[in-house]
């Protein structure tokens, strides 16, 4: 292709400071405090997509944020990409533990990269590499050679659930119609080790409450004759995991996908060092269901996590209190033919079922989604693939995340075509914590891997 090398090196300063532009603005979509910033996000998402060079773009309002559509047709003949992405971002807390503020990028060395990396709430997730894919449709543009459509529809409610934007992909199945969907919204193995993200995580998310007396008690006047939530909350949360690290849910395994031998063998191949990665966290061992790997544990097999539990008095000093309620929120990861919805419901029941007289239980489905496997063997892999050898020199590893993106599932039983997962960050970039940052190095190979997966998509979408 010409010129690719070129134009990248005649811009990336240009290119590097748009994305800063873009990472000012705080698009905490989970919180009602920021929702002008979250509307101005996607203006300038507009903009940046018509300057780019895409001939209609759009912004659908919802009934939450908008959804900012663009496109350019080359000639409706040839294949057609739609690219998704989020400009809506995790909410920066605790701000207390970034080194410089979170809506204030500053590019810093680290030993990852060395070539600097970009620090701000949502460089890597997903501003960043969102925005790979505009400056790679440019580049394209600009230079003459883009080989297919191009379709963009970005949303600003995904860190939320995406409800939106499932209502607006079932309404307009014909204007998003494509051939692939492609997404930059996941991860690689590391900057010499490229890997294609092929299977995604379902997730169901609920939250707990646990009500005991109907008002806080002093503990030493009823403590012990009375169920206390919390002590109770605790228990029955405990109780959802056996010695093996099993989940206890009746039926929660039924319909989980096993995978052949052969693919677990296939799997244990990618490069995995168990001392690094416990380093990198600072533990000393990891944990996990027994009978398989940390890296199946992490996106082959389905997982119960609290992610937030409280109650009871967690102010200064002491109070001696028995709270009259104790709550969690908790969230299951799902391995593909799990339904999320059917997990949901036994949670309930399980929940219920165990409640002990004495207290009430009230589960809160949240949100959720069904997982995703992309296969291999199609164009858009095998295009996807050499598009990596192209510019890695190596080719890529399929690999599963244990992320998820619930919309994916919904592209394929609405809009009926595959989701190629991109992805060019790596899972040092702290993606929802505290100083979440993305190689610069990471930000420019996307822009220059994704001409080329136009370029051989196109081409072998021919034969
Ligand atoms: N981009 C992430 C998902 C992701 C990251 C997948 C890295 C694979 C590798 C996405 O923005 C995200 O955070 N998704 C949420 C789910 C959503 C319903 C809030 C998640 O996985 O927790
Ligand atoms: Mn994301
Ligand atoms: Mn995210």
């Amino acid at each position: 292709m010409q010129n690719v090398q070129n134009y990248l090196s005649e811009n990336k300063d240009r290119f590097l400071n748009e994305l800063i532009e873009l990472l000012k603005i705080p698009s905490v979509s989970a919180d009602p405090a920021f929702s002008q910033d979250v509307i101005d996000t996607a203006e300038s998402v507009k903009l940046r997509l018509q300057e780019a060079g895409c001939d209609v773009v759009e912004i659908h309002e919802t009934a939450g944020y908008p959804i900012v559509y663009g496109e350019k047709i080359v000639n409706p003949e040839l294949p057609t990409v739609l690219v998704y992405g989020h400009y809506d971002v995790q909410p920066a807390d605790p701000i207390d533990l970034w080194h410089s503020p979170p809506f204030d990028p500053v590019i810093k060395k680290t030993e990852t990269h060395p070539e600097g990396a970009i620090y701000a709430r949502g460089a890597c997730d997903d501003k960043g590499q969102m925005y790979m894919h505009v400056k790679a449709m440019e580049l394209m543009v600009k230079t003459n050679q883009l080989p297919c459509n191009v379709k963009f529809m970005i949303e600003g409610e995904e860190e939320v659930g995406s409800n939106n934007l499932s209502i607006y992909v079932a309404e307009n199945k014909e204007k998003l119609a494509n051939d692939v969907i492609l997404i930059s919204d996941t991860g690689m193995i590391a900057n010499d080790i490229p890997s294609i993200t092929t299977g995604l995580r379902g997730l169901s998310y609920v939250e707990v409450e646990v009500t005991g007396p109907n008002r806080d008690l002093h503990s030493g006047l009823y403590g012990g004759a009375v169920a206390n939530p919390i002590n109770i909350l605790s228990k029955m949360i405990a109780s959802l995991h056996d010695e093996n690290n099993h989940i206890t849910i009746p039926g929660f395994y039924d319909k989980v996908e096993d995978l052949s031998k052969e693919e677990r063998t296939e799997m244990a191949k990618a490069p995995f060092d168990l001392g690094n990665y416990q380093k990198a966290l600072d533990i000393d061992s990891v944990y996990g269901e027994k009978g398989y790997t940390t890296n199946e544990r992490n996106s082959i097999r389905p997982t119960l996590d609290v992610n937030g539990i409280w109650g009871g008095y967690i102010g200064e000093g002491a109070k001696t209190v028995i709270a009259s309620k104790a709550y969690a929120k908790i969230s299951m990861r799902l391995v593909p033919n799990q339904d999320w919805k059917e997990i949901t419901e036994l949670f309930k029941t399980h929940f219920e079922a165990i409640a002990p007289k004495g207290v009430t239980v009230k589960v809160k489905p949240h949100h959720g989604g069904q997982g995703y496997v992309t296969p291999i063997d199609t164009v858009a892999y095998q295009a996807a693939s050499k598009a990596y050898e192209t510019t890695f020199g190596k080719k890529p590893i399929p690999q599963r995340s244990g992320g998820s993106i619930p919309i994916v599932s919904l592209f394929e039983q609405e809009l009926k075509s595959k989701t190629i997962l991109m992805g060019f960050g790596l899972d040092s970039d702290a993606i929802h914590s505290p100083n979440e940052h993305f190689g610069v190095w990471n930000y420019f190979k996307g822009i220059e891997t994704i001409p080329y997966f136009y370029q051989y998509f196109s081409e072998m979408s021919k034969k």
